[in-house]
Formats: structure tokens, sequence, C-alpha cells
């Protein structure tokens, strides 16, 4: 059994993992300052530290009761990045570098959380890990600053793993701020009868994975963390216009969708498809829920969650 420090760990990604870490016998001790997650996401086994990752001195005590940490803490919006440049900064880059040098101590190992943000504008599909990073907003040059920063920890001696997540969807993304994910964004307007916007012309696409399917690949990232810094894509290499996605949530829903246009988002990327190959062979695991599975799962657990509520 071991005693992991999950930070973001009440936010979507991050509470399904600490789900996944306690089913298998580990303690966990969660760091997050609530700003987008919640209390309630945390299962009650888990013990929630509510605080900031650039905290050093509350980060320092909390590592050194870690035998590894898991870094999912961020200002996860693309367009908050783009309207907040420097705040998002101090969260996304400076507060990884926070955990990576309190790790530097004891040597903990680190698995954090990078974006397909990295890769910005490709011309090449899939992408790979080995194609040119070119970032094209403030959140996906962070995200690359998190794996070179890294890389030094790798020379201090901290083994880590880096995690390029394409577009995650699943239960507990939370719809509520303009800023979130597009999935959970339709499907909770679409449920509830209201028109949904699509930014640019929808044929942009996105490389969507299932929040299970990412766990997955946590989990095994920690067996291979090391000095040398490896990062991966976690994705399925199956892309999803934005414009189809809203039709095939509206077929399951089997309502009518009132979709309004807007303008391109400032930033926004037109082609995001990974290749998962690499993963695959380094940790063992790839994922598995399509697209059609993963919404129609993701519609059942929003409806069993209001029926209760
Ligand atoms: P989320 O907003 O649900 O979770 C982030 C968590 O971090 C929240 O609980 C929030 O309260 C916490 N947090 C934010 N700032 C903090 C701070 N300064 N100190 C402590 N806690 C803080 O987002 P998510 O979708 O679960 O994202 C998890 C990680 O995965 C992030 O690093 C994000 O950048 C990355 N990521 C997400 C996606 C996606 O599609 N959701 C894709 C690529 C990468
Ligand atoms: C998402 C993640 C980001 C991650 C990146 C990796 C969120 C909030 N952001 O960014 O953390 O690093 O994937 O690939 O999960 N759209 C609409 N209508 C809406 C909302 C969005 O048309 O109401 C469009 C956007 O313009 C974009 C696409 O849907 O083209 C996806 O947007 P979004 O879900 O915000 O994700 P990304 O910007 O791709």
């Amino acid at each position: 059994m071991a005693n992991y420090l999950v930070t973001g760990g009440a936010g979507f990604i991050g509470s399904h993992l600490a789900n996944a870490l306690l089913a298998n016998g580990h303690a966990v001790t969660v760091l997050d300052d609530l700003s987008t997650g919640h209390r309630h996401n945390l299962p009650l086994r888990a013990r929630l530290v509510v605080g900031d990752i650039q905290d050093a001195p509350l980060v320092g005590r909390l590592m050194e009761e870690a035998d590894g940490c898991f870094h999912l803490a961020a200002i996860a919006s693309v367009q908050r990045s783009v309207e907040d440049w420097a705040g998002t900064h101090r969260v996304n880059l400076t507060g990884t570098i926070n955990i990576l040098d309190a790790a530097r101590a004891r040597r903990v190992p680190v698995v954090y959380a990078s974006s397909a943000a990295t890769y910005g504008e490709q011309v090449q599909f899939p992408i790979r890990e080995t194609a040119p990073r070119a970032p094209t907003t403030a959140y996906g040059a962070d995200k690359l600053g998190c794996e070179l920063h890294a890389a030094v920890a790798g020379g201090f001696g901290v083994p880590t793993a880096g995690l390029r997540f394409f577009n995650v969807y699943g239960p507990r993304q939370d719809p509520k701020s303009p800023y979130s994910g597009v999935i959970s964004i339709f499907a909770d307007r679409l449920a509830r009868g209201l028109p949904i916007t699509i930014f640019g012309d929808g044929n942009q696409v996105r490389d969507f994975v299932y929040v299970s399917d990412v766990v997955r690949h946590l989990v095994e990232a920690m067996r291979i963390a090391s000095p040398q810094a490896p990062v991966f894509n976690v994705c399925t290499g199956k892309p999803t216009s934005i414009q189809a996605l809203a039709g095939t949530l509206r077929d399951l829903l089997g309502a009518p969708a009132d979709i309004q246009w807007a303008d391109a988002r400032p930033g926004d990327i037109r082609a995001s498809l990974g290749c998962p190959k690499a993963a695959t062979a380094a940790l063992g695991v790839a994922a598995t829920v399509s697209i059609e599975d993963g919404l129609r799962t993701l519609l059942d657990e929003t409806r069993e969650t209001r029926r209760a509520a």
C-alpha cells in the first residue's frame, strides 16, 4: 500500500483517480484549493487538504509523507489562459515547479498532467510524441514548460512521467462555466432543452478520451516514472468533429438540438488527433471506450445523479 498525494484531486480527472487509488488499497491525500473542484467529488476515505500548490511550505510538508505524487492541479481551461495569461501561468507552470522542487528532497516520483495543447497546430496526423511542439496559447506553453522542468527535475534524480491528455470527458466534469469542456456543456444544455453554441464552423476535430481510460494511464505511469522524464500521449487515435459530437448527443438524447453559431475562439486549434501507440507500448494500456459508449454512460450517470439529487 502506498501513500499518494493527488493535487487537483477534487476536480474532474483527479477525483476519478482518487477513487481508483483507494480501490487499489492505497492511501490518498488530496491537495486542492477547490477553485473548480468540489469536496463532494471526493470519496470519504480520501483526506482533503484545502490549499494552493503555490504554497511551498505546505507542499513540502505533504511531500514528506508521500510515496508518489499525481500532479493534476491546474487551471485547465485553454480559454482562461487567453484571458488571464499571467494568472494561469502562476498556477500552471510556477505551481508545477513548486511540486517538482518539493519532490527533490526525497526524490518522490511525480506523474503530472501535460496536454495535447503543447502540439498547437500540426499538419501530420495522428500526432506522435516526436512531433514538433508549437503551442498557440499560454496554457499550451505552460504545459510544455512543465515537461521541460520535469526534465530538469530528472537532473536532480526526481523520477517523473508526463501524460499529454487529449480531450478528456466523463461524469463529474463540471459544465457550469463557459470555460468548461465542450462535452460537459453540450450534454448538460441539450439534456435541459437549451441551445448550444458551436464556435467556428464546427469542423474542428478533437480526440475525445473517456476518463476511466485516462485513469488507467495515470496509474501505470507511476510504475514507469524515471529521471529520463518520459512523456506520452493519452488519446484514442479517433477523430470527432464538434458538429458530429452535437449530432451524436442529439441522437442519444432523442431530442432536437438548437445550435447557435459564433466566431472561432482565439487560439483554438483546428485539429487534435493523437497516436496512442507509444503509450500502449510503454504503459501496457490503451483507451478502449468508444465515443458513443462514453457519451451513453455519461448521459446515464448524469440522469442517475439528477434523480438522486
Ligand atoms: P478540473 O478543473 O476539474 O481539476 C483541476 C483541479 O485543480 C480542481 O479541483 C481545482 O480546484 C484544482 N486547482 C486549481 N488551481 C489550484 C491551485 N492553485 N492549487 C490547488 N488546487 C488547484 O480539471 P480537469 O479536467 O480534471 O484537469 C486535470 C488536469 O488535467 C489539469 O492539469 C489539466 O490541465 C489537465 N488536462 C485536462 C484535460 C481535459 O480535457 N479535461 C486535457 C488535457 C490536460
Ligand atoms: C481541452 C481541455 C484542455 C486540454 C485540451 C487538450 C477543457 C476545458 N479543456 O481544450 O484542458 O489541455 O483539451 O487537447 O477540458 N466549443 C464549442 N462550443 C462550446 C465549447 C467549446 O464549439 O460551448 C469548441 C471549442 O471552440 C473547441 C472545442 O469545442 O474547438 C473543444 O473545446 P474545449 O472543450 O474547451 O477544449 P480544448 O480547447 O480543446
